[in-house]
């Protein structure tokens, strides 16, 4: 007689990176907004792609473009995303070490496949966001989580103790959760701190024209001793609003690039061949729609700025880029329970802790959301912290 199965003995045993990304992950799905709930939880634009870009789709499926790209990607796109990055990097960039990919997931899932083995230390700080402590702990490494200072940029004293014999060093730039920008100084002083060691750096840049400082943004691979070790991320989702479309691309050193390509075409294959002609099209002709929606953004971070420091009990941080604010709350409560009770309050945001230990004790507020479900969302908020007092 075969051996009866039940919940506790499943007949079909799954790998141990499954159990290990389980274990790791703090991840939860959050709702879109609905008649009954207003939602503040997604990294998601309201605007639309724009037009030129879902025009340059049309026309390329017209065109008959619906066969296999080029594994690493379309050459001419690859050719005008290394024209920018010459840009960025203020240095030559050249297209051979360019890898398009489906999305920034899929460009730090390559990179950190491609970089880590089992038992390597990669260092994260905390809280950040939550996608990096997966996919470290999928390659089997371990996660060595440094907490922030008070002011949510880093804590150098610490990341220098946490990156001695460290494999890697993943962060954003802008933050997620944070929206905190690291300065040009700061990105210095974690070069020098790296200075004569093989630590390689990932630095997601996701958020990259989302900078509301006022000073314009320094890239990673912008700075001495940071530019020979750092694998570029980067995504089309936020700065064209393009987040269903699967997009983004890698750049760094060679050898990486090749690596993260195997892992990449082992998972991915190629891009789809149409997206990446739209893809061009937004590099190319789309630098004005892309600082009409930062513009937007920056008027939404102070409509919520302003309703939300008129909450009491939330001490506000100071964001810089991106489109979250990152509020403290004075509640004696874990905050997947605040953010239970907000939702029964028809109001969804995150939890801090999703983002890491650290983030315990504070809300995600995304403002990529309208003007109109941010004032009421926050009102809902305001309601929802008041009942919990
Ligand atoms: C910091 C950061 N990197 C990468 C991504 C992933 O972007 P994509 O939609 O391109 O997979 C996100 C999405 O929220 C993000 O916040």
């Amino acid at each position: 007689m075969p051996p009866t199965v039940t919940a506790q003995s499943p007949r079909f045993a799954t790998a141990d990176a499954v159990a290990r990304i389980a274990a790791a992950s703090r991840r939860t799905q959050q709702p879109q907004s609905r008649a009954d709930l207003v939602s503040l939880a997604m990294g998601e634009p309201d605007f639309d792609t724009p037009r030129l870009v879902t025009e340059a789709a049309q026309a390329s499926l017209r065109a008959g473009r619906t066969h296999y790209s080029p594994l690493l990607g379309e050459p001419a796109l690859r050719e005008a995303l290394a024209q920018k990055l010459t840009g960025t990097a203020k240095a030559p960039v050249s297209a051979a070490d360019i890898l398009v990919t489906q999305g920034g997931t899929a460009g730090l899932a390559a990179s950190i496949l491609g970089i880590v083995n089992p038992g390597d230390r990669v260092v994260i700080p905390d809280p950040t966001y939550s996608l990096y402590a997966d996919l470290v702990s999928m390659a089997g490494g371990i996660v060595v989580p440094v907490p922030l200072a008070p002011d949510l940029h880093w804590d150098l004293d610490r990341l220098a103790d946490a990156l001695t014999d460290a494999r890697l060093f993943v962060f954003c730039n802008p933050g997620n959760p944070t929206g905190i920008v690291h300065s040009r100084e700061e990105l210095e002083a974690l070069a020098k701190l790296l200075d004569g060691t093989s630590t390689i750096v990932i630095s997601d840049e996701a958020y990259s024209d989302l900078d509301y400082t006022g000073r314009p943004f320094t890239s990673a691979i912008s700075i001495d001793g940071l530019h020979e070790r750092t694998v570029y991320c980067q995504t089309f989702s936020k700065s064209y609003a393009m987040t269903g479309w699967r997009v983004g691309y890698l750049w760094g050193p060679s050898a990486l690039i090749q690596a993260s390509a195997r892992i990449h075409n082992t998972f991915n294959g190629s891009v789809n061949t149409f997206i990446q002609d739209a893809a061009l099209v937004a590099v190319q002709d789309c630098g004005q729609d892309v600082a009409r929606m930062r513009e937007a953004y920056e008027q939404r971070r102070e409509i919520m700025r302003k309703a939300l420091s008129e909450i009491p009990g939330l001490t506000l941080s100071s964001p810089e880029g991106a489109f979250y604010q990152f509020p403290r709350y004075d509640l004696d409560l874990p905050s997947v329970e605040v953010v239970a009770a907000l939702h029964a309050h028809g109001v969804a945001v995150r939890p801090g802790s999703e983002f890491g230990s650290q983030g315990e004790g504070h809300l995600r507020l995304s403002y990529a959301a309208g003007p109109q479900s941010i004032t009421e969302g926050v009102r809902r908020l305001a309601q929802g912290l008041a009942s919990l007092q």
